[in-house]
């Protein structure tokens, strides 16, 4: 068995080799640029640009018409988010977000707090969940957009987004989701969501890293935006510059696989991520943070009490690749901002780890990490420093 073990799929998924396949051609024989409409080399590559924007469209529910291309999900949240409060300022300068969103929504808020918007930062219940009462509170006249997360990366936490949906609908407030993590996880449709925005990631899904896509919504409402990248007008004027081709024919393969192997991975993947967590909590002194109940299937972040979590990643790296909050913080000691929110303590949120699972995981892959995550949580036990 190939050491470490990969438990670490919220962070980043490897590529499926049927996409890579897929996208091979792209780089090399049919290398044309997808905006060039007067030779057969453009023709090919608008044509690839096409069907990827049908499959990406497909997965969420949207029309293929609603999408555009991003480098991932941190350009598509800035667009999203920075896009609608430059174009909707007449109506308004307010938005409300939630204490446990990915740094890609905190620090694009931060943008706009610190270009004469108001945000408003819902806390979170002990099982990371926001209440939709104080949603409703927090709307006001000024209200133009709430941005609530459809699953948490570290947690795994998934929101209430038909009932956000509703309250948004209801007081004509639009609203965006980072389905980073959710898409291609679990059924999503926009139209049933009621979502005005989603932002998508290809990595996080078996594609390639760079790509990703925006939702727009194009009717009922009709969703504008003022582009963050401007240029030869692409992406419907939302967002310039020469497609990147091969990864959006990647990123459209990739949503296909998850489209068709959605329901069977998903039901194999919960029953592996449930034994690890069964055994994992036969350990003195572990609980399972975030929601049992509205959770992604592949995603358990369990907090180990009594140990020092830094000795016991380093112990647990070379044999099984997990991470303490997300991929972008786990090398610093700080204490998750999710876990913390959620109200755990400073050491406990240290000592917490996710545990996320993916297509390629296997029962073997599952079971030596059990055997591994004990014995090495055993030793350290006492040894706090
Ligand atoms: C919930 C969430 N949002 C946004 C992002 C950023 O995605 P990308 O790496 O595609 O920019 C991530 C990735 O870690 C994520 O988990």
């Amino acid at each position: 068995m190939k050491l470490p073990i990969y438990l670490d799929n919220a962070a980043t998924t490897p590529m499926d080799p049927k996409v890579l396949e897929e996208m091979l051609p792209y780089f090399l024989e049919n290398f044309g640029n997808a905006s060039s409409n007067s030779h057969v080399y453009g023709w090919t590559a608008a044509e690839a640009v096409d069907i990827a924007r049908q499959q990406v469209a497909a997965l969420i529910g949207a029309h293929p018409s609603e999408i555009v291309f991003t480098s991932g999900a941190t350009e598509s949240i800035n667009l999203g988010i920075k896009g609608v409060f430059e174009n909707y300022k007449e109506k308004g300068n307010h938005m409300i977000t939630c204490v446990t969103e990915h740094r890609a929504v905190l620090d694009t808020c931060d943008w706009i707090e610190n270009n004469g918007g108001k945000v408003t930062y819902l806390p979170v219940d002990p099982e990371g969940m926001i209440d939709l009462k104080a949603l409703e509170n927090a709307i006001t006249s000024e209200t133009v957009l709430i941005s609530i997360m459809y699953a948490n990366n570290e947690t795994g936490t998934i929101q209430p987004v038909q009932k956000i949906s509703e309250i948004a609908r209801k007081h004509g407030v639009l609203f965006f989701s980072d389905a980073t993590q959710a898409v291609g996880k679990i059924q999503i449709d926009v139209i049933e969501d009621g979502i005005d925005m989603l932002s998508l990631s290809g990595h996080k899904l078996y594609g390639p890293k760079g790509t990703g896509a925006l939702y727009v919504r194009r009717k009922n409402p009709k969703v504008t935006l003022i582009s963050q990248i401007h240029g030869g007008g692409h992406e419907k004027n939302m967002r310039s510059g020469t497609l990147n081709v091969p990864g959006i024919v990647g990123l459209g393969k990739a949503c296909e696989l998850c489209m068709l192997t959605l329901d069977s991975e998903t039901t194999s993947i919960e029953i592996f991520r449930n034994s690890l967590e069964r055994e994992l909590l036969k350990i003195d002194g572990t609980k399972v943070n975030g929601s049992v109940k509205n959770r992604l299937p592949a995603i358990s972040n369990i907090s180990f009490a009594h140990v020092n979590g830094e000795d016991v990643l380093m112990k647990l790296c070379a044999e099984i690749a997990v991470s303490r909050g997300s991929a972008c913080s786990s090398v610093t000691s700080k204490p998750s901002h999710v876990l913390m929110a959620m109200g755990l303590d400073e050491n406990l949120a240290l000592s917490s780890f996710r545990f996320s699972l993916g297509r390629f995981t296997t029962l073997s892959h599952i079971e030596v990490a059990i055997e591994r995550i004990k014995t090495i949580v055993e030793n350290h036990r006492g040894i706090t420093r």
